[in-house]
Formats: C-alpha cells, structure tokens, sequence
C-alpha cells in the first residue's frame, strides 16, 4: 500500500519529468521565441504559484501586468508554453486575419466545457459550422428582427413603470429578460419566459462555474479529472441543465416543423439534415450561442444605460437626434436604413463598448511557424489580446482615453483597428449585426419613454475581470418618465 506522501512525490516527480520532456521536445521552438522582445520567462513553480494566488476577479489585470509598452508584443513563458501578449492594433489585426493563427487554445478556451459550437472548434471543423450558421445572419435575414426587438423592447420598456419614480433599481433584471426572450424568439423559434426559464438559472451557475474552472483549465485539467469533486459535480450538474432545456428546444422545433418554423434561423439550420450536424454539436452550438449572446448584449447595453445616466449632455444630445427623427415621422418602423438615422447614439454605444470591452481578452494559437509584423512566432504559441487594453491605449485615443467622450469617433479614429469589441477577421463574432441592432432598437425605445439618472461615479466602478467583463458595483440606476 502506497503511502500519502510517495504519491505527492511521485506526482511532483512525473509532473517534473513531464515538464523537462516537452522543453526538450520543443527546443527549436524555445530558441525561436528566446529571440522574441519579452519578460524573462517564469518557472513551473512561480506560474503554480500565481494561478493559485491570484484572485479570480484579477486574472486579466495580472496578465495585463506583463504586456511592454516598447514593443508590439511581449513574450512570456508559462508552464512550458510560450505565450505571447499584445495590446498592438495593427498586431492583432494581422492575427485575426492570418490563416495560421486562426485556431483558439485549449490552455483559455477549455474553460468553457463544450467542445463542438464555434467558440471553441478549430480549423475545418470551424469553418464547416461557421459556413453553415452564418446564413442565419445575413442581411436578409437581418429584416425580420427589427418587429422581434421592437416588440420585446416595448414590452420590458412597459414593465419599467413598476420602478419609475421609485430610486434606484438593477438594470440586469429588466434587461436580461430582453436579451433572453429576443433570442430565443429569433435564433431557437422558441418562446423563453425570462423569470419562469430554467436556462436562465442554468447559465447564472455557469458563469461562476467557468470561472473556478479557469485555473484547472491552465494546469491542463479536463473536466472528466474533476468529475469526482464539488467543482466537477457543479459542472455536470449545469450541462445537465442545459442538456435538458435545449433537448426541448430541439424537440418543440421538430414537432413544430410544418407550422410556425421560421427558415434559416439558427435552429432552423442545424436541424436540417443536410448540413449533417450530430444531435451533440447542435446542442452546444446553440450553447455556445446563448454563452456568445445573452450576458454581453445584456450588459452592454445596462452599461449604455449607465453612461447616459452620468452624463446628462450626452443624454440632450441623444434625445435631440431622436425627435429630429420622429418629428418627420413619428410612426417610422425600425429598419437597417432607418437606425441609420441615430448616428451619435451608435457613437454613445461604440464608446461604451470601447471602454468596457465586454469580452476583455481573446487568445489564438499559431498551427505553424508565422511572421506577423517583423516577428516570428514558433508553432503552438499562444496569443493573448488584449482587446481592454488596446481599447483605452492613450497613442490610439488620446491622454482623455479613459473618459467617457462618444464624439470622439466624430473626428475619426487614429486606427480603425483599435475598436474590436467584436474582434475581426473570420472568426469574428456572428452576433454582431444582430446585437447592434438589438441594442440600438431597445435604447431608442427606452429614450422616446424615459429619462435616465445614474448616482455611480464613473471613477469608482469596480470591474471584475475574468471571462467576460462585469460591474462588481453593480448596474443601478434611477429612471423618470419623459
Ligand atoms: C454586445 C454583444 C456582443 C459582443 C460584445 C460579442 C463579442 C464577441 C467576441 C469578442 C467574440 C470572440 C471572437 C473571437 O474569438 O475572435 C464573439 C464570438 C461569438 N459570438 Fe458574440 N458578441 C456579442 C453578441 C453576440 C450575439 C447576439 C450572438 C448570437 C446571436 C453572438 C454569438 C457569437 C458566436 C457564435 C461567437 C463565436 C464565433 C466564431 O468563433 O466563429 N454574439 N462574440
């Protein structure tokens, strides 16, 4: 019988081994990225120390902490695995738009436990599914979401007079609901009800979930190793969760098939026998759908909400633009040609989302050796962007980068690059038309009914930063009726 302490020293021993194998194996890697600008890299033992030390809500400030102001991209070693960090627009622009940096890593994108929806897949297999589903996106497609969002947002917009003229309230309870609803009405043909819906409470565990999952996810932990633990059965049970709302979902739509189904929406394709999906990559596609949409559009636009409240000149200014519109036709219908008539209130958004990128870091993996802007990055190396940082960089915005000033995108950006809430290149977000006209179609029918106050000094949010950017201060405000 083996005793406790051989088995940690036979742990530490094969974990050593393991570790000095695969330097020896990677040499001529480690002597291609030794030439890159960088930090000295860190040993097994410190990245231990900090994955283990660091509190969750910091993990991307601490990466931040290493990214060199000199040089486009900083090179640090990580338990064995050369990670590269950047904060450079025309850097990551190269790397969203080359062939060989197209895949994601499993060392930041295990974390989120489905293997087979875009998010995750890589290389051919992404490109098959990405192909398929963006036909769910296009313009035509577009055309029929305007009633959907107009519908919705009036509904959530009548349900605020429960907390008019009655002080602060959390925006997340009210706008959840729309982000939610609209969803699954435009993407699933199913009719989620917000406050009865399990997948609701389903994907409120999972975001802690993913995030205690994160550490493991960078030691290499599968999930199956934590099955037997109390993170491994929070997990399980979420997946269940989620297995059993979409299981229905899919079935609704099956049975539905001659009545009310809408062609081409996302559940629409993946059902059709033709595009050959198994019954597992449809249920995580629409899990990666729902992970893609429901907490950026929800916070984005409560974020928006908050800014205004702040600032009661943008508020005027966007409240100008909009009885200019309506005063030349006060029952004009939303369409793609008509939001283009809200120029400075899409400025309020995209300065929102420049300064809180929801998505504050996406990270890539070189498939081979490949020269991005003068430098050569070995095979297997991981690429972190920082979207949050590249967003508030001063020598693309200005010394006022970190204000809130939405005409800033009136005198034209230094580089176009530098705003990629969404990323670029071909894996960028699916969403993004969709979410746009999502968010611009419920803040316009917020506007016509309410003014917004905002009490929360712009200096004092508290952010949490981990998978997806959050407001630890919470999201309050005060509303009136105009
Ligand atoms: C404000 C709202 C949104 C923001 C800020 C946002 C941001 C992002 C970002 C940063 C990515 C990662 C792209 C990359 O790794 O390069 C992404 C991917 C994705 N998003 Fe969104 N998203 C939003 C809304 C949506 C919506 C409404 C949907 C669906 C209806 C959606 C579905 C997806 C999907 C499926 C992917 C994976 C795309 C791929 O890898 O091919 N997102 N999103």
């Amino acid at each position: 019988m083996i005793d406790f302490g051989s088995f940690l020293i036979f742990c530490a021993v094969s974990c050593a081994a393991y570790y000095y194998v695969n330097r020896e194996k990677n040499k001529k890697n480690f002597e291609i990225a030794n030439k890159l600008p960088g930090i000295n890299g860190l040993s097994l033992f410190e990245s231990f120390y900090i994955i283990l030390t660091t509190p969750r809500k910091e993990y991307i400030n601490k990466v931040l902490s290493y990214v060199r102001d000199d040089v486009p991209l900083t090179r640090a070693t990580f338990f064995n695995q050369t990670i590269i960090l950047t904060k450079d627009a025309d850097f990551i622009n190269k790397v969203f738009n080359s062939p060989k940096t197209y895949n994601k890593p499993d060392l930041f994108y295990k974390g989120f436990m489905t293997t087979k929806g875009l998010i995750t897949l890589a290389g051919s297999e992404h490109k098959r599914h990405r192909k398929v589903l963006n036909k769910a996106f296009t313009s035509k497609m577009m055309q029929r979401l305007p009633d959907i969002f107009d519908d919705k947002s009036k509904k959530i917009i009548k349900n605020l007079c429960q907390v008019e003229n009655c002080g602060e309230f959390e925006l997340l309870e009210f706008i959840g609901p729309y982000s939610l609803e609209t969803f699954g009405k435009s993407n699933l043909n199913y009719e989620i009800q917000y406050h009865k819906s399990d997948i609701f409470h389903a994907y409120d565990k999972y975001s802690s979930v993913a995030t205690d999952y994160l550490p493991y996810s960078m030691f290499g932990l599968a999930k199956n190793i934590l099955s037997p633990t109390p993170l491994g059965k929070r997990i399980k049970d979420v997946f269940n969760k989620f297995n059993i709302y979409f299981d229905d979902v899919v079935k609704v739509n099956k049975e539905n098939e001659n009545n009310n189904f809408i062609e081409n929406t996302a559940i629409d394709i993946l059902l059709d026998p033709v595009n050959g999906f198994t019954d597992e990559e449809v249920k995580d596609e629409l899990i990666m759908m729902l992970l893609g949409a429901f907490e950026t559009s929800t916070r984005i636009i409560s974020m928006v909400l908050m800014m205004v409240g702040m600032n009661k000149d943008v508020q005027h200014k966007i409240v100008t633009e909009l009885n200019e519109v309506y005063n030349e036709d006060k029952d004009a219908a939303f369409s793609a040609d008509f939001l283009m008539k809200f120029p400075y209130l899409e400025m309020v958004i995209k300065e929102t989302m420049r300064l809180f990128a929801v998505v504050p870091m996406v990270a890539r993996e070189t498939s081979d050796e490949v020269e991005i802007c003068g430098h050569v990055l070995p095979k297997n190396t991981t690429i972190l962007i920082s979207i949050y940082a590249m967003q508030r960089e001063k020598k693309y915005w200005g010394d006022d980068a970190d204000q809130f000033r939405p005409e800033r995108f009136e005198d034209g950006v230094k580089n176009p690059h530098a705003w990629a809430p969404f990323t670029g290149g071909s894996r960028i977000c699916i969403g993004y038309r969709y979410a746009m006209m999502a968010m611009k179609i419920f803040l316009i029918n917020f506007f016509r009914t309410y003014e917004v106050n905002c009490k929360q000094k712009f200096d004092e949010i508290e952010t949490e930063m981990t998978m997806t950017l959050n407001f630890l201060t919470g999201y309050k405000v005060s509303i009136n009726r105009r």
